[in-house]
């Protein structure tokens, strides 16, 4: 439940102007919120100008207030730390400390969420790397023989006989070149009932990733192996509902870069 103190609430209206569920009204000079259509957005706690709102539900510990100097990021700066981010595919033989992986999975918690379902969960992969990439590759050899059987798309067959061609070096060399996983450390899967809410949070983890001096590379292959293989998706004790929307390699990296790369310029139309 959210919760009003009627003694800080000096009856502003600004939480009701706010509310996109309409569930507050002004009585008697002062904001209640009935509790029927809130979805928990918590929009009434933030903006609040006397910190008069709560909520049972969550952690309140969760809120911070605002200050300019911590809490905003200067555009340039953010656009070229954008532009920076590589995909990483050397890593560091050395561990991710479970604060840093706390902290990433924090900044995928606080992305927003269609209706603020918060539906997005995360498996940690550390000590099971090797099981997984083994399901993975076996996963990823099946696909490519079907594939060479049914497909005449070229794409297709060029990735069929990759992953095929990485099983069988597997095979023979399992410890040698690792072109799944790179070698690294962590995994950190990210499962949503919504692929945007998930692809989303996705986003933000790999930002908060490269802030802390590690580096990610969004491994698709696992996601293709994953999202029909039984073996995998119990696994990661995957119910039903829950598709694996991302899967992050990561890592301390083992390479630096000089600069950024060019891209192709954007198709934007203004109308
Ligand atoms: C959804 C997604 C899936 C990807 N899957 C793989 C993968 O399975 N293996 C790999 O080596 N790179 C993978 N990549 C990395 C892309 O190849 C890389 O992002 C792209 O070449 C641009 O390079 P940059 O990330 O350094 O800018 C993936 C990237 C994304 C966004």
């Amino acid at each position: 439940m959210m919760n009003i103190d009627l003694e800080k609430c000096i009856g502003c209206g600004m939480c009701i102007s706010d509310c996109f569920a309409n569930d507050i009204k002004m009585i008697d000079g002062k904001a209640s919120i009935r509790n029927i259509t809130c979805f928990k957005c918590g929009h009434c706690i933030a903006v609040c100008p006397v910190n008069a709102v709560s909520t049972d539900e969550y952690n309140m510990d969760d809120v911070k207030e605002y200050n300019k100097n911590t809490f905003t990021v200067e555009s340039e700066n953010l656009l070229n730390f954008i532009k920076f981010r590589r995909t990483i595919r050397h890593f560091k033989d050395k561990k991710v400390e479970k604060e840093k992986i706390l902290k990433i999975i924090e900044a995928g918690r606080f992305t927003e969420t269609a209706s603020n379902s918060q539906n997005v969960s995360y498996v940690v992969v550390e000590n099971k790397i090797e099981e997984l990439r083994k399901l993975t590759l076996e996963s990823l050899n099946k696909i490519g023989k079907e594939l060479l059987e049914t497909s005449k798309n070229k794409l297709y067959l060029k990735y069929a006989k990759m992953w095929m061609g990485m099983y069988n070096k597997y095979i023979s060399s399992p410890k040698e070149e690792d072109n799944l996983f790179f070698h690294a450390p962590l995994l950190i899967i990210v499962v949503s009932e919504s692929i945007v809410n998930g692809s989303l949070a996705s986003g933000s983890m790999e930002l908060l990733t490269n802030s802390l001096g590690l580096g990610a590379l969004f491994s698709g292959f696992f996601v293709k192996a994953a999202e029909s293989n039984n073996e995998i998706r119990k696994f990661l004790g995957l119910k039903e509902s829950q598709e694996i929307v991302s899967c992050m390699v990561i890592g301390y990296p083992d390479i630096s870069f000089r600069r950024t790369v060019p891209r192709k310029t954007s198709e934007i139309l203004f109308i």
